[in-house]
């Protein structure tokens, strides 16, 4: 009869490909019960938006199914998010276990539009997320995300209202006024930092940081202030974007935060009527910097009314068009996010 450490022992063989490490060094098995023949376990992901989920559940199942004597397996699947950052200890971002911070050198690209359904799709996943509107001088995050009503606070302690799943927190939560804020550098560390401290997140696995464009105070002061988990940078194909999209990228490195990788955004453009695609910005720019910087190129996003629509309406294209062309582009590209997230976590783990 085969016994739990015979399951144990199945499973140690079968390799997470993008860990490069097996199953149960990863501790991604638990609840292993064998009763005869038949065998039950749990196989624990390192992330709900697991870009290799069905491969990795069929190579365990076929793992514990090829040991002698086993005639039945029922396979559990659960997640157990990776951290990069110590989310038990200090006063920033308690409780958060990953923060990804999303960047660009030019404005305008779909910064925000891309945190808000990279935060909604991770959430779908099963994740615990929230998103931290940090653009100092435009915050949209709120009417993006289809926001309503006024965050609850309680003492000086914000505690951020759920939409589609994702807990929300904005810059524009203090500055409410409409006159434009004249922001000096130590202004705008304070309000990053005021942001940081007073928001009561609770737990989550992934906190989406919306940044402001550019390479300014803001930026500085969230990556020195909190460990990122990593960053994703934003660019539009056209090499006016690239070139500062490779400066942004460079300020990042020099700040030791990990790159996750580009996107593109806005592709290009299909035609409603006909289908054609025309490439109004160009070709092929955001993979062609991902490859020059040596990072990850994350996917592409073409350039369609209805994201545009959705975000006016606030309700992402993920949520109001799940099974969209441009919703499955954003969901992959958020799964590829939390699978790099996953290796730079497990990355620090060994050292
Ligand atoms: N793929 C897309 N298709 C159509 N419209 C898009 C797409 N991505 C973004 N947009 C639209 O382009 C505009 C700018 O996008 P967004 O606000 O996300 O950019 P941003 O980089 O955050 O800008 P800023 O630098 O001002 O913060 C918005 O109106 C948004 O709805
Ligand atoms: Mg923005």
């Amino acid at each position: 009869m085969p016994t739990s450490e015979d399951v144990m022992k199945a499973l140690s063989l079968v390799k997470d490909p993008e860990l490069g490490r097996d199953l149960v060094t990863l501790r991604m098995v638990e609840d292993v019960v064998v009763n005869g023949g038949k065998v039950t376990f749990t196989l624990n992901l390192t992330t709900p938006a697991c870009p290799l989920r069905s491969r990795l559940e069929e190579a365990a199942k076929d793992a514990v199914k090829g040991i002698p004597g086993v005639t039945e397996v029922q396979m559990k699947t659960g997640s157990v998010v990776f951290a990069t950052r110590d989310a038990s200890q200090g006063e920033v971002l308690k409780g958060v276990k990953n923060v990804i911070a999303v960047a660009s050198g030019k404005g305008g690209v779909g910064k925000s539009t891309v945190s808000v359904n990279l935060a909604v799709a991770l959430a779908a996943s099963g994740a615990k997320v929230g998103i931290l509107d940090a653009d100092v001088y435009g915050p949209n995050i709120p009417h993006m995300i289809g926001m309503k009503n006024e965050p609850e606070v309680r003492g000086n302690r914000i505690i951020p209202p759920m939409i589609h799943g994702v807990k929300v927190a904005s810059m524009g939560f203090f500055y409410k006024d409409e006159t434009p804020v004249i922001w000096r550098g130590p202004l705008v560390a304070g309000a990053v930092k005021q942001l940081l401290t007073q928001v009561d997140w609770g737990e989550l696995d992934y906190l989406v940081c919306d940044m402001p464009p550019g390479t300014g105070d803001a930026s500085l002061t969230l990556a020195q202030t909190v460990p990122l988990g990593g960053i994703v940078i934003v660019t539009t194909p056209q090499e006016a974007a690239l070139s500062i999209a490779a400066k942004a990228l460079a300020m990042f490195r020099r700040l030791d935060v990990p790159i996750l990788g580009v996107i593109e955004n806005m592709s290009y453009f299909v035609c409603p009527h006909c289908g054609e695609k025309s490439y109004i910005f160009s070709k092929g720019g955001g993979r062609k910097i991902a490859s020059e910087q040596n990072v990850e190129f994350l996917g592409e996003i073409p350039l369609v009314t209805a994201v545009r629509e959705q975000t006016d309406a606030g309700i992402p294209i993920i949520i109001a068009k799940p099974g969209s062309p441009e919703a499955i582009m954003f969901r992959d590209f958020a799964y590829k996010v939390a699978g790099m997230v996953s290796i730079m976590a497990f990355a620090k783990m060994k050292r």
